[in-house]
């Protein structure tokens, strides 16, 4: 596979509003970070808004995305300083207190997968191409999607398949898992398609749904996401600014209900409540925002997008 040619083929998701949302908080010195760097498209355009002696930090968990946005930034020549960090973005205030960094102006994440992780048989993102059934975004980490098939109990596949699927065949789709996993255990994708052929539907919106629940479950991709929004609020300064852009409801639901509750003080029905929680966040606006007409007819996978945005009071 040619890198460097599917690497630049994506297209950036609410880019405009994404970049304008961050920078538009301007302190004496600006950091501003991004905790799913990708492929740098949207990292390359807020960099551009920064000025020397700011600081940029991009995170991914993937290594390989990692190198690939180095080299875009690189080709910036920006005076802005840039420090990239693989890891997971639940570890945000540890691996930005290795940089001496406590407190920062600007923050966002456009969760979910790459067009390279689609386009890489190997890594099995895509029901498109045939490859091992891994979905790790962290290929270090130890659990894959063939290990949650192959050795979850059935009471585990069902609640997977229905909190992170919404799928409605969720209870089906587990005691098959268990029955077949007997015979021959789960290796590629195309176990996994074929299983689902011939044991449930071919339904396309069946498929997209149980591949969902399985990388949502291989990445712990809602905790890590609740972990880390709530890092980012305290790490923000006043007058800075979080916008988050997701692509399901379940993560959309989190930031929403994160956000909520920071533009609260404590509603606590206990009259000798002691947590004295404080509203931390104004919301920029009330409603999701969502890609113009013309971005949607021209990018399909902008179609399922939804941003937040939210400042520091
Ligand atoms: C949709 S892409 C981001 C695209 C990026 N905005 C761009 O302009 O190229 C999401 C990226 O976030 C990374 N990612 C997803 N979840 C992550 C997590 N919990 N911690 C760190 N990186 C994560 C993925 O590896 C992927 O590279």
């Amino acid at each position: 596979m040619n890198v460097k040619t599917d690497a630049n083929i994506h297209t950036s998701v609410l880019l405009e509003e994404l970049v304008s949302a961050v920078t538009i908080h301007h302190s004496a010195k600006n950091i501003i970070v991004d905790c799913t760097l990708g492929l740098a498209w949207h990292a390359s355009q807020v960099i551009q808004k920064m000025n020397p002696g700011d600081i940029f930090i991009g995170f991914d968990a993937d290594e390989r995305n990692l190198m690939l946005a180095q080299e875009r930034l690189e080709a910036l020549k920006t005076k802005t300083k840039i420090v990239l960090i693989h890891s997971n973005f639940e570890h945000l205030r540890e691996e930005l207190a290795k940089h001496d960094i406590h407190s920062i102006t600007g923050i966002y994440y456009d969760l979910g997968v790459s067009s390279m992780h689609f386009d890489q048989a190997e890594r099995w993102f895509s029901l498109r191409l045939d490859g091992p059934l891994d979905m790790r975004f962290n290929t270090r980490s130890w659990k894959t999607a063939a290990d949650v098939l192959n050795y979850s109990e059935e009471k585990d596949l069902f609640q997977i398949f229905k909190e992170y699927g919404e799928e409605p065949h969720c209870r089906k789709i587990a005691a098959r898992v268990i029955t077949a996993r007997k015979q021959k255990k789960f290796q590629t994708t195309t176990d996994l398609n074929d299983f689902l052929d011939s044991e449930i539907n071919s339904h396309i919106k069946t498929k997209t749904r149980v591949f969902q629940a399985l990388r949502i479950e291989v990445n712990w991709e809602l905790d890590t996401l609740k972990w880390s929004l709530s890092q980012a609020i305290e790490l923000l300064g006043s007058g800075g600014n979080i916008f988050v852009i997701s692509f399901h409801s379940l993560e959309d639901r989190i930031t929403k209900q994160t956000f909520k509750r920071e533009t609260r003080d404590c509603i606590c029905s206990d009259i000798i409540c002691q947590c004295w929680h404080k509203k931390s966040l104004k919301l920029i606006n009330k409603k999701p925002i969502l890609p113009w007409a013309e971005e949607q007819k021209t990018n399909s996978r902008s179609r399922s997008a939804k941003a937040r945005h939210a400042q520091k009071i």
